[in-house]
C-alpha cells in the first residue's frame, strides 16, 4: 500500500521554490540519517522560521530503514508544530539513481525526488528524467533533474573532474522532461575534499579562496530559463574551526577549502532556490563527538556525546538558514 506525503503533514516543492524565486534566497536542503540531525535541522527551521528539504540519499535509506526515515519526517512535522512554527517541510530522496528507486520513495511518502541522470548521455538522461516525472506529477511529487557533473565523492562514487552545465542544453532539457528544478554545476563539489590548498589564492587577510564559482554560466542559465529553480550542489563551506577541532582531537582530516560562503550567498540572491549541505554537518558533528571523546574520556552514554554535536549542527543551520541562504523568517 502506497503513502502520499500529504498524509505525512509534508509539502513538494512547488511553493516552496516560488517563493524562494521571487523573494531572492535558496531554502536549505539538509541531509539526514539519524535522529540527532533531524532534531537539528528542525530546531534550527523552526527558530529561524525558515521552510526546509530533509533531504535522504540511496544510501541513508539503506542505512537507516525507509520507514523509520519516512515515519520519521512525519514525526518531523509534528515536531515542529509542537515548537511552535508550522514551517513547510518536504521529504525529498537525493540523488536518486533509477525510476524505480524514485517510484518507491514517490510510494512512500516522499514529497520530491531527484533523478540524477547527469553521468548518462544527454538523451538519456532526458528519457530517464521524464519517465520520473510523469510518474511524479501522477503523484503530486516534484522532480529535481540534473544537468553537467560535479566533481567529488557521492554515494561512494568518484567523480575526479567536473563537467559544467553547458547554457544551450537547459531550455530542451526542461522543456522534454517536465522537471520542477534543475540541478547544475558550475565549480562546486561534493564531499568535505574540494580543493586543496595548492589550488586556491590567498585574500588580503591570509585567507585561502578557491576559484570562484562559475556565475558567468549561472547567467547565461538564467537568462535561457527565467524564473526557474536551479539548485546547487555540492555547497559545503567546509569550516576550518571544525577540520582543526577534528584534527586536534585525534582526527586525520586533509588540508581542504570549501565553497565560501559570500559565493552562496550571491547564487542565493540569483535563480539559485534550493542549496544541498551534507558535509558541513557531518564536520560539526565529527568536531564535536571527538571533542567529547577526548576531553571526557570516561563518558560512555550516547546522549553525552550525541547530545553536544546535535547542539553543534543546530548551531551550523541556524547561521546557514540566517546568514548564507537568506531563507529565515520566509516560512
Ligand atoms: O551528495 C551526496 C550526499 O552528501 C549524500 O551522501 O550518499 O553518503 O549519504 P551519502
Ligand atoms: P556537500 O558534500 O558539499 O555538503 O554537498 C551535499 C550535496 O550536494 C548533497 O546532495
Ligand atoms: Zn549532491
Amino acid at each position: 500500500m502506497s503513502t502520499s506525503y500529504k498524509d505525512l503533514g509534508l509539502v513538494n516543492t512547488t511553493e516552496m521554490f516560488a517563493k524562494a524565486v521571487e523573494g531572492g534566497y535558496a531554502v536549505p536542503a539538509y541531509n539526514f540519517n539519524n535522529l540527532e540531525q533531524l532534531q537539528a535541522i528542525i530546531q534550527a527551521c523552526v527558530e529561524t522560521k525558515s521552510p526546509v528539504i530533509l533531504q535522504v540519499s540511496a544510501g541513508a535509506r539503506k542505512y537507516a530503514n525507509s520507514n523509520l526515515l519516512r515515519n520519521m519526517a512525519r514525526g518531523a512535522v509534528e515536531y515542529a508544530k509542537e515548537l511552535g512554527c508550522e514551517i513547510p517541510i518536504a521529504l525529498h530522496l537525493d540523488h536518486g539513481d533509477t525510476f524505480e528507486l524514485c517510484k518507491d520513495c514517490v510510494d512512500s511518502g516522499f514529497s520530491s525526488v531527484m533523478i540524477d541522470g547527469s553521468h548518462h548521455s544527454f538523451e538519456e538522461n532526458i528519457v530517464l528524467t521524464k519517465k520520473v516525472v510523469e510518474y511524479a506529477h501522477a503523484n503530486g511529487v516534484t522532480v529535481e533533474g540534473e544537468l553537467g557533473v560535479l566533481a567529488g565523492v557521492e554515494d561512494d562514487v568518484v567523480a575526479e573532474q567536473s563537467h559544467y552545465t553547458k547554457p544551450e542544453e537547459v531550455i530542451e532539457f526542461v522543456t522534454r522532461t517536465g522537471v520542477d528544478s534543475l540541478a547544475i554545476s558550475i565549480g562546486t563539489s561534493h564531499g568535505a575534499n574540494k580543493f586543496t590548498p595548492d589550488q586556491c589564492t590567498r585574500n588580503a587577510d591570509g585567507v585561502l579562496i578557491p576559484p570562484p564559482l562559475r556565475f558567468d554560466i549561472l547567467e547565461e542559465i538564467e537568462a535561457q530559463l527565467p524564473g526557474f529553480p536551479i539548485v546547487l550542489h555540492g555547497s559545503s563551506s567546509v569550516p576550518q574551526e571544525d577540520v582543526e577541532t577534528i584534527n586536534k582531537f585525534g582526527g586525520a582530516l586533509k588540508d581542504s577549502v570549501g565553497i565560501p560562503e559570500e559565493q552562496l550567498r550571491k547564487a542565493a540572491k540569483s535563480a539559485v532556490c534550493k542549496i544541498n549541505i551534507d558535509s558541513d554537518g557531518r564536520l560539526a558533528m565529527t568536531a564535536a563527538i571527538r571533542k567529547v571523546f577526548v576531553e571526557k574520556p570516561g563518558e560512555f552514554d550516547p546522549r553525552k556525546y550525541l547530545g553536544p554535536a546535535r547542539d553543534a549542527l543546530k548551531v551550523l543551520y541556524m547561521h546557514k538558514n540566517t546568514s548564507v541562504l537568506g531563507s529565515a523568517n520566509k516560512a
